[in-house]
């Protein structure tokens, strides 16, 4: 199989930023709580934005920077589980808002927190079957719409926002070696549907997930490391859902990750699902800190249960 490296990445998030003050006027919390238990300072919540504009800004910003044309796309997939719409999909609204050919594969994928990199992976077996060489793929959500505001311990932790990345497929390149797993433990992390008969808000166990959550972050990458044979010095950089910063710090501990080698913008936009980690990535290649000739250790958890990992690479 061909591999697949990123040539170009976006972003958009929303203007209005949302402090951890101003959610301490709405609901029995502190600036203390928050920050202490998260690391979250911020996040970006939608105003006059919409999921749609969120994803065309971060997708046109991807392929200016990639200097790809909309024409030469031959699929796009956008992870979320907060579309405007079931139907037509982000994907396919995308198609229409940017021009990107009308016969290719354009569809959401639902993966929760993990839906950028099960995209990934999605776009290089897509791409190893299209005689194009490029794909589209968009990690955004609006979660602020599902939140609920009744419960203090999840309404503090999620912002929206949308990132995202025009990936090539050549002959050659390695493949991005991605693992994956879920569990259908639903019960600890929810956002009912249409179908559920009830309100469509998101529910958590938090204790429960960050619990799993620091399992599920080493097996990633020690199951990519494997897969690739590569050792922790041979990564350059580490990108991690920005869930909790404890659980990035308990990661960067126990592989004694230096500084320089990890990121965190969780204080910023705090947790966006699956714009998460191409937000980390957007900022990362933006200030020049990974590029081609960059490996990238990728990890993702969430929803579902979901969990993923995989080595990056730019062209
Ligand atoms: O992205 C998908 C995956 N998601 C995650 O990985 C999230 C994983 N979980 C977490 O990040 C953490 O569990 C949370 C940040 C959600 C919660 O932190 P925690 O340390 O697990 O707190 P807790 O839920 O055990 O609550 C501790 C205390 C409780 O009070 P009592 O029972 O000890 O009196 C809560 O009622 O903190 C209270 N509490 C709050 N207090 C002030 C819960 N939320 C708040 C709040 N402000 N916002």
């Amino acid at each position: 199989m061909n591999g697949i490296k990123i040539r170009g990445m976006g972003r958009c998030v929303p203007e209005r930023v949302v402090t951890n003050a101003d959610l301490a006027e709405r609901v029995d919390t502190s600036d203390e709580w928050i920050t202490s238990r998260t690391g979250i300072l911020r996040r970006h919540h939608c105003t006059a934005e919409t999921h749609s504009s969120l994803c065309a800004g971060a997708a046109r910003a991807a392929l200016e920077r990639a200097g790809v044309l909309p024409e030469e796309i031959g699929a796009c997939v956008v992870a979320t589980v907060t579309a405007d719409n079931l139907v037509p999909s982000a994907a396919c609204t995308l198609q229409r808002e940017l021009g990107l050919p009308g016969d290719i594969p354009c569809f959401d994928l639902s993966a929760a927190c993990t839906g950028f990199l099960f995209a990934l992976h999605t776009v290089e077996c897509l791409l190893n079957a299209s005689p194009r060489k490029f794909a589209l793929v968009v990690g955004a959500e609006t979660l602020s719409r599902v939140t609920n505001w009744d419960d203090r311990g999840t309404c503090i932790l999620f912002g929206d926002g949308a990132g995202a990345a025009v990936v090539e497929c050549r002959e050659g390149w390695p493949s991005i070696s991605s693992i994956m797993g879920c569990h259908g433990s639903g019960e600890l992390l929810r956002l009912p549907g249409p179908g559920a008969g009830e309100p469509g808000l998101i529910s958590m166990e938090g204790t429960r997930v960050f619990k799993f959550a620091v399992e599920a972050v080493p097996w990633c990458v020690d199951q990519v490391l494997k897969k690739t044979g590569r050792t922790v010095e041979d990564v350059d950089f580490f990108v991690f859902h920005q869930a909790n910063a404890r659980i990035i710090d308990l990661a960067v501990r126990k592989y004694r990750i230096p500084p320089e080698k990890y990121y965190k913008n969780i204080a910023e936009y705090g947790n966006t699902s699956a714009a998460s980690i191409p937000l980390v990535l957007s900022e990362l290649r933006e200030q020049g800190k990974i590029g081609p000739g960059s490996r990238i250790l990728a990890v993702g958890f969430g929803g579902g249960l979901t969990w993923g990992g995989c080595l990056i690479e730019f062209a």
